[in-house]
């Protein structure tokens, strides 16, 4: 049998990362956040002083062999370690997401990438969340959905995100990082952020979070993918 896969792809900000949580843990499916796989890419790169203009095969080389743990606290916080160091508080900076969007665009860092993210499809399920995982990750998968939100509602979305996590953050420089990140995503030759021809658009703009998980678990039950949980 098959693993089943569901796919959460769509620009940053538009509420990926909350609503595949919410999906993992109903059905009781693995999660695979696979911008945080580009983003610990990143700061290895950024660690060993490399530029992704340059040092295209070095980053690539540090994406196949990133160790990396996906772990929780007592307060069921996420905690990821990179070569066990605790890296929780970087990996969600917004410098450290426009040094993962400059790397992904390099097509050997997303081929070191692959395997990686593959060995997360394990038995009863997995929510896949990122930028091409319906089109090019797993294209296979029984329920792919494109999630997207205005610039504006996902401005201020990831402006909250970051000062719940104690992060300090300029409204205006985030409006336009997440332009230009959105930008670099869409255009870039190797796996741009396009939906699939398969998947199902949800614009997430102006509805609570609430509203968009209910809306996904109505897909995931009209898919008869409940029953596999
Ligand atoms: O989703 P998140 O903002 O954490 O992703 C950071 C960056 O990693 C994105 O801007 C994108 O460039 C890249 N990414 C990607 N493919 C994925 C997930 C993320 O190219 N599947």
């Amino acid at each position: 049998m098959t693993v089943p896969v569901i796919t959460v792809d769509g620009p940053s900000g538009s509420g990926k990362g909350t609503v595949s949580r919410a999906i993992a843990r109903q059905l009781g499916w693995r999660m695979l956040d696979s911008g945080a796989l580009y983003r610990l890419t990143a700061l290895a790169a950024e660690d060993a002083g490399l530029d992704p203009d340059t040092d295209r095969q070095a980053i690539a080389a540090l994406a196949a062999r990133l160790q990396v743990e996906f772990l929780s606290d007592e307060n069921n916080n996420e905690i990821i370690e990179l070569n066990g160091r605790d890296v929780t508080q970087r990996v969600r900076a917004e410098s450290t997401g426009d040094m993962a969007s400059r790397c992904a665009v390099i097509p050997e860092v997303r081929a070191s990438l692959v395997d990686l993210q593959h060995a997360f499809r394990r038995v009863p399920g997995l929510v896949a969340d990122g930028r091409d995982m319906g089109t090019v990750i797993f294209p296979d998968a029984p329920l792919k959905i494109f999630l997207t939100a205005s610039v504006a509602e996902r401005t201020e979305r990831r402006f909250k995100q970051l000062g719940e996590l104690g992060i300090s953050a300029n409204i205006d420089r985030i409006y336009s990082e997440i332009a230009a990140r959105d930008e670099r995503d869409r255009t870039r030759s190797e796996s741009p952020l396009v939906p699939a021809a398969d998947a199902v658009e949800l614009d997430s703009t102006g509805k609570p979070v609430q509203q968009v998980i209910a809306e996904v678990m109505d897909l995931v039950d009209q898919h008869g993918l409940k029953e596999t949980a």
